[in-house]
């Protein structure tokens, strides 16, 4: 079994490289460590890049397509990563998650309508509703102590004749969570007392770092399973983003038939030819990297929060079930949205997202994104520490 290397250090910069290249025009940092948008700065698997090299020994690069074999290799990898039994036919293309968020809501809703988010969480939700005319209902997460749970009282009570959908994300960015079967079949009774269409955004689903299995939505109920559209990708999973291939799955055939006809409208159905090949690369041959990966992703969780507790008690970390990102706590510093984000980016030298943009709930958090080499998350957690023991003299 072929050993990967996670340790291993690589220059990023100067490779239009949003992470890396894009601070000061996002915001206006030059020299922080970039620990913000969520890829990693580990190699993509070889697997994959050896896929892509040989593609490109020929050479023609003409129009593709997404074949027979695209849609059965990501079938069978939910099949075995997660038990999720879903037919090729089921599955649909997108170009990314982001972008499919688009298509189903301009599918599903009309304008005026009402799309329920739960806040704090990704920020693109909010633009993919408000750019389109609808309207923004938050039913924002409760806070435990523990951990990020949904409110489902808050959440019935926001439904009116005008709420169409529910934007989940599952397992969710920035929280964490992966949604247990007791929590998705409360939200799936909801939907379905309201009549509710669920998207449900699934890109962190292979992420998972805390032994917990992740429930794929479409698998709560026969409700959930023909009222709702799960999105999915490679990406994360295989750092490959900037291919931009993602998936979407349908098990009520209208609904996947209306989807398709807005992924032709927009000719996007065919997809690129790097990314188709890289996906079932992915699929084909992933197991081995994942599982390592997900060895490193737990150690460099479990270092972050032994850290943030002993040396930097002032900012409390949630403990992510899914996802190579941590949701940090930092209310105790006693600073509003600007001076914190100052405090971090500019006195720290790190560039976390702020919390505040992940809309309600989020005020006072930041997201730091812990996949990248133990040396240089070292290096960041340092660079806090001496940052709040400075702020804590003053
Ligand atoms: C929850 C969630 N959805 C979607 C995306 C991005 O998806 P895509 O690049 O496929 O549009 C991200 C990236 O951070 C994410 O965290």
């Amino acid at each position: 079994m072929k050993k990967y290397n996670f340790d291993k250090i690589i220059d990023r910069k100067n490779t239009d490289c949003i992470k890396y290249d894009a601070t000061e025009q996002f915001w206006g940092v030059k020299d922080a460590m970039p620990l913000w948008v969520a890829d990693m700065d580990f190699e993509t698997p070889d697997f994959i890049i050896d896929a892509i090299k040989k593609r490109l020994e020929h050479p023609v690069l003409g129009y593709t397509y997404k074949n027979k074999n695209h849609f059965e290799s990501i079938s069978n990898w939910l099949k075995k990563r997660h038990d999720f039994e879903v037919a090729p036919e089921h599955i649909s293309g997108s170009p990314g998650v982001v972008a499919g968020l688009n298509l189903a809501i301009r599918e599903f809703t009309e304008p005026g309508d009402e799309v329920i988010v739960q806040s704090p969480v990704y920020f693109p939700f909010f633009h993919v509703i408000k750019e389109n005319q609808r309207e923004i209902v938050y039913n924002p997460l409760k806070n435990s102590g523990n951990k990020f749970e949904m409110d489902f009282e808050d959440l019935t009570s926001k439904i009116t004749p005008k709420t169409k959908m529910i934007l989940l994300c599952n397992p969710h960015n920035p929280v964490g969570r992966a949604w247990s079967k007791e929590e998705l079949s409360q939200l799936d009774r909801i939907a379905q007392k309201h009549n509710l269409m669920v998207v449900s955004d699934e890109i962190h689903a292979d992420i998972l770092v805390n032994d917990k299995a992740y429930t794929p939505y479409a698998s709560i109920s026969d409700y959930a399973a023909q009222n709702s559209i799960i999105f999915g990708a490679p990406s994360k999973t295989f750092n490959i983003p900037g291919l931009a291939t993602s998936f979407m799955i349908a098990k009520n055939p209208e609904i996947k038939k209306r989807y398709d006809h807005q992924l032709h409208t927009l000719h996007l159905q065919k997809g690129n030819i790097l990314g188709n090949i890289a996906l079932t690369a992915a699929y084909e041959k992933g197991e081995n990297w994942l599982d390592q990966l997900l060895d490193y992703l737990k150690e460099n969780i479990d270092y972050s929060i032994d850290f943030f507790n002993k040396e930097i008690p002032q900012i409390k970390v949630y403990r992510p079930e899914a996802s190579f990102l941590l949701w940090l706590d930092a209310r105790a510093l006693g600073m509003d949205n600007e001076e914190l984000k100052d405090f971090f980016f500019n006195k720290a030298g790190v560039l976390l997202n702020p919390g505040y943009t992940f809309g309600p709930g989020g005020e006072g958090f930041m997201r730091m994104n812990i996949a990248l080499p133990k040396k240089e998350l070292e290096k960041a957690l340092k660079k806090i520490k001496k940052a709040v023991d400075k702020h804590m003299k003053e």
